[in-house]
């Protein structure tokens, strides 16, 4: 689970383009859940509404230059938080580190992210199934992080009616996903109940991406 030969996370493949590192994060959970508190303090945990109306059930926060965000006129990344309207908390270095590593383990070299939105989830709720599409530079990848609670991920192809695989990701998992599969359909099953040990009752997930 720690690593092969040469010092990398046991990679899968989900599909083309789309690859994940078992455990990658394990080493460095402990100082990403701080930095979560630390991102908290500053903008906390929101639900937002989507553009018809519905109140997503997934609690948001975000940090980095933009962070991606939903209300009745649409989704978009913005570089203020419109709850606190001051700037996102800046993106902590052990976020973007490991981004970039775990990115270029996937096969895609230099990635520097701009944008990390923090997802929380509690038993119950879930993601429907979406693409990530409102980023401007699409040949770069998307990294997503679980810490916490087990979930099983969606992941399907471009389009919505593509049968989407299952993949049950725990604490410490990275996804990365880009090039043939950066505009694949994905979501996250409802979150079962439980206790994880360093986060109780929830899962975190981060997703970076390179938005503006
Ligand atoms: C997302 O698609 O924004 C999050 C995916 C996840 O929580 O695993
Ligand atoms: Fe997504």
């Amino acid at each position: 689970m720690t690593g092969d030969l040469f010092g990398h996370a046991q990679r899968e493949t989900i599909a083309e383009g789309a690859v994940l590192l078992r455990g990658r994060a394990l080493p460095h959970d402990q100082a990403l859940l701080d930095a979560i508190a630390g991102i908290e303090a500053i903008s906390p945990f929101r639900h937002m509404t989507t553009p018809g109306g519905y109140r997503m059930s997934v609690a948001m926060t975000g940090c980095g230059t933009a962070s991606w965000v939903s209300d009745r006129s649409g989704y978009r990344y913005a570089c203020r938080d419109p709850e606190t309207r001051q700037a996102w908390p800046a993106m902590p270095a052990v976020f973007r580190t490991l981004a970039g590593t775990a990115a270029a383990e996937a096969g895609f070299a230099a990635f520097d992210p701009d944008a990390c939105l923090v997802n929380r989830y509690d038993p119950g709720t879930k993601l429907s199934l979406h693409q990530d599409k409102d980023e401007r530079d699409l040949s770069q990848p998307v990294v997503s992080v679980s810490l916490g609670l087990p979930a099983v991920f969606q992941f399907g192809g471009p389009r919505r009616a593509d049968r989407p695989r299952r993949v049950p990701l725990a604490h410490g998992d990275v996804v990365v996903w880009g090039g043939p599969a950066r505009l694949a359909y994905h979501g996250v099953l409802v979150l079962k109940d439980g206790t994880h040990p360093l986060t109780g009752a929830r899962r975190f997930n981060l997703t970076f991406r390179k938005a503006l």
